[in-house]
């Protein structure tokens, strides 16, 4: 890894040359990693952006913002795109409309900010090979699963040349990467974030009162996860917001509410995933503690599917 880090850093350089590049910044260990890397190679003529596209977890991408703007001296700018994405989601349940709006969107904000940059030339990107494989056909024969918004659309749009030096690498490798690089345990072993947010784990429609409680309930996830020690071992741990509502019983009163899933899978690489086998103690906490915590909630199930034929993801 030592050896890409060298061999990454001194192609990028030299692809570049003194032109400037753009780098969508997402707050998860891929995009951060080429960011650093690039920031390696030619500093200051790097400039990051990180888009706040309203689905994002709690602190959520804040965390990595911060640690990038006081660990590196890079151009790094936060757009607060939140309503603009929430009011074009409004109505929407269909998971690849959904992604799609995300993405195009995305594309169309990061478009105005880059323009706004000035002349920039090329843009980097943090791809990786089962993104390429899942998203594309010219590699193999994959058929498309699910629209990833970090694939396509932006190049051609903006008419830049796409870097991607990840486009080869699996998960775990990216990690030896980050820690070749220096970076802090909280950024290799964070969890991966799909590009289309908690938008595609609000399953069906996307409003702030549901968004509230996905967020809620995915926070005593991650906290349980991290503080059992769970959270390293497991690939990705989650909560998904069920669109329908059950009966339960509170004190002598009747509710009728929302319904939490736990997404918690073991994998390599995404391609293929099974669920975890957690301690029964772990789950009985985790369901107690949303259902008394999280208003509006009263049922927790846990999800026991593998990939194939499930997905990691709801939508
Ligand atoms: P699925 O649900 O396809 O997910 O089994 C495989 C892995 O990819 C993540 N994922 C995405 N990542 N943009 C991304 O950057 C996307 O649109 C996207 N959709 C799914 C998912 O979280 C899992 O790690």
């Amino acid at each position: 890894m030592s050896s890409f880090v060298e061999r990454a850093v001194k192609e990028m350089a030299e692809t570049v040359g003194d032109r400037h590049v753009v780098c969508a910044l997402s707050g998860g260990i891929d995009s951060t990693v080429v960011a650093v890397l690039l920031h390696k190679a030619i500093g200051k003529r790097l400039h990051c952006i990180f888009v706040d596209n309203g689905v994002l977890r709690l602190n959520e991408g804040q965390e990595v913002v911060d640690y990038l703007r006081e660990h590196f001296d890079l151009n790094l700018k936060y757009v607060q795109a939140q309503r603009r994405f929430l009011d074009k989601l409004e109505g929407v349940d269909d998971p690849e409309q959904k992604r799609k709006i995300i993405g195009y969107t995305f594309i169309e904000v990061f478009d105005e900010e880059a323009k706004a940059l000035g002349h920039v030339d090329f843009l980097a990107q943090g791809t990786l090979y089962p993104d390429v494989i899942e998203s594309v056909s010219h590699k193999g024969p994959s058929a498309v699963i699910k629209s990833h918004h970090n694939v396509g659309g932006l190049p051609e749009k903006m008419n830049l040349k796409l870097i991607e030096p990840l486009r080869e690498l699996f998960k775990d490798e990216v990690r030896k990467v980050a820690a070749e690089l220096g970076l802090p345990d909280f950024i290799i072993w964070r969890h991966p974030f799909p590009g289309p947010g908690l938008a595609i784990r609000v399953i069906g429609e996307i409003t702030e009162e549901r968004l509230d409680i996905l967020r809620k309930a995915d926070k005593v996830v991650q906290h349980e996860l991290m503080a059992s020690g769970w959270y390293r071992k497991v690939w990705q741990g989650f909560a998904v917001l069920l669109p329908l509502k059950t009966v339960g019983v509170m004190g002598d009163g009747r509710t009728y509410e929302h319904v939490i899933a736990l997404r918690i899978v073991d994998s390599v690489d995404a391609m293929t995933a099974d669920w975890a086998r957690l301690p029964s103690e772990l789950l009985e906490r985790i369901s107690s503690r949303i259902i008394n915590e999280v208003k509006g909630v009263n049922r927790v199930v846990y999800d026991i599917s593998s990939k194939p034929p499930s997905t990691i993801e709801w939508e």
